[in-house]
């Protein structure tokens, strides 16, 4: 059942709360926040393991220096997240800094087991790939990487091969690939249909319909989960609606804001696992949670939300 406003609001006070302290979910202390945070999952076709349709990206926000004042917020969002029952985590080594932020953040809040790690390897040669996943385990502060990713299909097939390996070894539990532009997208599709793959990652949003032509019909017909990486196409969707207020039939789908339009959008699109929004603020990180609550729209507000979308 969808949470009313109070039961909202008291959750995100809960929720920051507990970052503030500390604390962290599954805790004898916060039974209420155990009871409010249930999130909407989809399972991975491979495996049958849930995970929370709303995660969070980590590209530029998390590319920071380790400064306290730097670090505080973002240790607060992410350890919100996990409070809030949110997992999944993405990251990758070419993100700057951001790898090694998730890393010490992770370590110093102590949520580990709480997240599902997502990251990526991009680079040419089959040692040079060892190398740079070699440096994820230390940056992570971890021995198991929940997801990595071939990050636009750079030397896919070389890279492919290690991980079918350590997934094997039990180094990391899933493997996939990534990609963000449209002219990879046939190049994606062959890999899709050449290789056994637990996750693809690809962007999808209202404004950036591209994927849902082939790619997340093949996702489904090949068992493979999808994370869809910038579900707020870099922040444009929102320039677009401008202060426009939502049309009165979002709230036929739970939907109190423009982020939760765009992301329940995404979400609506059934071969849809998990989005991951670019998120390093607490207001934005409760905004996002939130689109794992509630009602989805159906492929006739589907529709209307397109037709909205393409009038402005
Ligand atoms: N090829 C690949 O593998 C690939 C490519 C691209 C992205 N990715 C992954 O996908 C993730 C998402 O992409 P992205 O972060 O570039 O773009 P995005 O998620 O489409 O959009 C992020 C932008 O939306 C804003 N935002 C976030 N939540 C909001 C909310 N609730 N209300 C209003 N504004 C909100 C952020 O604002 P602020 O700037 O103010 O925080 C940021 O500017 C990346 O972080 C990365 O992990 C992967």
């Amino acid at each position: 059942m969808p949470l009313n406003r109070r039961e909202m609001l008291k959750l995100t006070a809960s929720a920051s709360a507990a970052a503030a302290l500390g604390l962290r979910p599954g805790g004898g202390s916060t039974p209420a926040l155990a009871r409010l945070s249930e999130l909407r999952t989809r399972p991975i076709p491979s495996s049958g393991e849930e995970i929370p349709v709303v995660g969070i990206g980590t590209a530029r926000r998390y590319d920071v220096e380790s400064t306290q004042e730097a670090l505080t917020p973002l240790r607060e969002v992410l350890a919100a997240f996990a409070v809030m029952g949110g997992r999944v985590v993405d990251t990758a080594p070419s993100y700057g800094r951001a790898e090694i932020v998730v890393g010490e953040l992770v370590k110093a809040i102590g949520n580990r087991d709480d997240l599902f790690l997502a990251t990526k390897v991009r680079t040419e040669g089959r040692e040079a790939g060892i190398e740079q996943m070699e440096e994820s385990f230390r940056r992570l502060h971890t021995d198991r990487i929940d997801l990595m990713q071939v990050h636009n299909l750079v030397d896919v097939d070389t890279q492919l091969a290690t991980l079918r390996e350590w997934k094997a070894a039990g180094r990391i539990r899933y493997l996939g690939i990534t990609t963000s532009f449209d002219r990879q997208y046939e190049d994606f599709e062959r890999v899709m249909r050449e290789q056994e793959m637990d996750f693809i990652q690809v962007n999808y949003s209202l404004g950036d319909r591209g994927a849902g032509e082939r790619i997340l019909p093949l996702a489904a017909d090949r068992g493979m989960a999808v994370l869809v990486n910038l579900p707020y196409a870099r922040g444009r969707l929102f320039q677009t609606v401008g202060d426009r207020p939502l049309p009165e039939w979002a709230a036929e789908f739970d939907c109190e804001s423009w982020g939760q339009f765009f992301l329940k959008f995404v979400l609506s699109e059934p071969a849809v696992t998990c989005a991951i929004p670019g998120t390093a603020k607490m207001t934005y990180l409760e905004d996002n949670v939130g689109a794992a609550r509630g009602r989805l729209p159906g492929p006739e507000l589907r529709e209307r939300m397109i037709a909205f979308y393409d009038s402005l």
